[in-house]
């Protein structure tokens, strides 16, 4: 699919300026129930003014109401209704000299979904007529976001499924995808300047990760559960859950269509090069360096990251600290540079998202 959906809002925001040339933004931020946190997503503007920009939702009582009563808002005069607010979303959109806006709860099946923004030039633009043109347009850009999000969560939920059969119970227990997840959101948030990655590419690589090890309902039991070190046949074995699960993802391609699902490609390199390493030692292909896409390094980072911080039938849990260290230095030469110095940046969210994610055998990541 050669559209990507920030394409798709920049498409819709042009065909609305051209009745409404003051709206400057139009903007999308996602919710993520389980952490709370509202992030920044879409945008179309001239300039903008919030981008891999967080904020916990009950820190956000207005949007709270919003989400709770599923109503609009409007404000007519941003600066009047801003006056005194010290926050940081409300600073930069009076900043960029937006005077009033419009905000939509998105939902699905009564799930908050996210909000949709739009701002304009002009204090009190919002009549009548430009707010159904608007809400038909916010339905038609929930839709499409939902579309997309829900065939993701079909295609995890139907992994899921396959490891129940295959009783699958090693390492990648529900938690560990969901903090190895969230590291690599983070990680793709702190590298994406130099590594020209947009918010939609990063909200991707988030719900991609999960599926890294996807081959691995591939490899026999007496192989993956086996509690003493493999012998060198076993291991060959073992290490061929990349090449399956690639085989896996194209053969879903091919017969659910799957090919629909955006960004297609950023789950393929994420599993065909998770374990590939940054000195051309990993595989299956060995490549080295930054020829092994940036999605796939990312997710190798934080896979080892949540290795070595938790707890695993031979070993105990390494303090976070001590794990960036033993990256850092031992097996600096494994993992892009950019990678392990986004850990050290965030490494104290990391923290608090390893503890949110406690192992539980029943969630979904
Ligand atoms: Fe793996
Ligand atoms: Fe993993």
């Amino acid at each position: 699919m050669s559209v990507t959906l920030n394409e798709r809002l920049e498409l819709i925001h042009r065909q609305i300026q051209q009745s409404c040339e003051s709206l400057g933004r139009v903007a999308v931020a996602l919710y993520d129930e389980k952490t709370d946190l509202l992030h920044t997503f879409l945008y179309s503007s001239c300039n903008n003014p919030l981008k891999n920009y967080q904020i916990a939702l009950s820190n956000v009582p207005s949007l709270q109401t919003l989400a709770l009563s599923g109503e609009q808002r409007v404000i007519r005069d941003l600066p009047e209704t801003l006056a005194g607010s010290t926050s940081h979303h409300s600073q930069q959109i009076l900043q960029e000299g937006y005077r009033s806006s419009l905000t939509i709860p998105l939902k699905l099946q009564d799930k908050l979904l996210g909000f949709l923004f739009y701002d304009s030039y002009e204090p009190d633009i919002f009549g009548d007529t430009l707010l159904s043109t608007l809400t038909l347009y916010a339905q038609l850009i929930s839709e499409t976001i939902s579309h997309d999000l829900a065939s993701i969560k079909t295609l995890r939920g139907a992994v899921v499924t396959a490891r129940e059969f295959s009783r699958l119970r090693d390492e990648e227990t529900a938690a560990h995808l969901s903090r190895m997840a969230h590291y690599a959101r983070l990680i793709a948030i702190e590298v994406s300047e130099v590594y020209d990655l947009t918010e939609e590419e990063i909200e991707y690589i988030h719900q991609f990760a999960p599926l890294h090890d996807l081959g691995k309902v591939a490899i026999p039991d007496n192989i993956l559960l086996k509690s003493g070190a493999l012998s060198v046949d076993e291991k060959v074995i073992m290490r061929s859950h990349v090449i399956r699960g690639v085989e896996i993802v194209d053969l879903m391609i091919d017969e659910f269509d799957l090919g629909t699902i955006r960004h297609i490609d950023i789950l393929r390199n994420i599993i065909a090069g998770h374990h590939e390493r940054f000195d051309g030692s990993g595989y299956p292909a060995g490549v080295h360096g930054t020829t092994i896409p940036v999605e796939s390094r990312i997710v190798a980072v934080a896979d080892v990251l949540d290795a070595l911080t938790t707890k695993r039938p031979y070993k105990e849990p390494w303090p976070f600290v001590d794990a960036l260290k033993h990256m850092r230095t031992a097996e600096a030469h494994l993992y892009d540079p950019l990678c392990l110095q986004a850990i050290a940046t965030r490494l104290d969210e990391m923290e608090q998202i390893s503890r949110r994610f406690v192992e539980d055998p029943v969630e979904v990541a």
